[in-house]
């Protein structure tokens, strides 16, 4: 049986597969909220696009324990594991490319923040834009969108994007000298021998089998995120935080 501290023992391992590829993972989430708090808002309404099994979510609920977060996500394991974890945060099951995704979000009123880490390069362009569009429609004027994602900017200065990778990577080297966690696959495989997952797993499994897996092509360049963001009607759109080619991106609704 899937338990409250077997869901808490495994989205720590998450925390750490994730760190594997992002050791600043922490401090971006830190930075993400502070954008949050910043807003001055003590009760903001949130919203967390991919959010995996709550990870962020719970943090800004931990920070900001006024605030309503709304955390989505289309992945009937990890949602399974954050609502045994988090019972506080309900999790809404939807897929971000589905048209009219937002009427599926339970808002009484236009949301302060949108956010998302390490998700949204998921999306390919013409999804991308999509989703950006329908998030103004239930953002309000002067609301964020904060993205904590990789994003390359091969398109635009081409020697500067190597860099930014080259910045990050031996980041993740130096932390990860004495070695690494495990990676994405280890920990799938793992959660998929647990006999306490088995159901979710099998849910998992029709999902992606039924196609609502991804597309294959993904949106890792700076520049299709932010034609998109302006496209869809944010007026700024800016970096928050950085390293290398790791940045929270901001965008504020006209
Ligand atoms: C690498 S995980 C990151 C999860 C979480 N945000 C974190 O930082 O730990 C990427 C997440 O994006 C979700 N995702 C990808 N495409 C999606 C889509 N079209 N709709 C909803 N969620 C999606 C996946 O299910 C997964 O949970």
């Amino acid at each position: 049986m899937l338990t409250h501290e077997i869901a808490v023992d495994w989205i720590a391992r998450w925390d750490r597969q994730q760190e594997g590829y992002l050791p600043d993972r922490e401090e971006r989430f830190t930075a993400l909220i502070d954008a949050v708090e910043a807003l001055g808002r003590p009760d903001p309404l949130v919203i967390d696009l991919g959010c995996g099994p709550g990870s962020l979510s719970a943090r800004l609920l931990e920070r900001l324990p006024k605030a309503t977060v709304i955390p989505v996500d289309a992945d009937p394991l990890l949602l399974g594991l954050g609502r045994a974890a988090y019972p506080r945060l309900g999790f809404v099951d939807l897929d971000l490319r589905t048209p009219g995704w937002t009427e599926s979000l339970p808002l009484d009123r236009p949301a302060d923040v949108a956010v998302s880490t390490t998700a949204l390069h998921w999306l390919a362009v013409p999804e991308l834009r999509k989703m950006y569009a329908d998030l103004v429609s239930v953002l309000r004027p002067g609301g964020l969108l904060l993205n904590g994602d990789h994003f390359d900017s091969d398109d635009a200065t081409s020697v500067i994007a190597r860099l930014e990778r080259a910045v990050h990577d031996r980041h993740t080297d130096r932390v990860f000298a004495d070695g690494r966690p495990e990676d994405w696959r280890q920990w799938w495989d793992s959660i998929a021998a647990e006999p306490a997952f088995a159901e979710l797993i099998d849910a998992r499994t029709a999902r992606t089998t039924a196609g609502a897996n991804h597309s294959g092509t993904e949106s890792g360049l700076l520049s299709q995120h932010v034609d998109a963001l302006r496209e869809a009607g944010f007026a700024e759109v800016g970096t928050l935080w950085q390293r290398g080619n790791n940045r929270l991106l901001c965008a504020v609704r006209a």
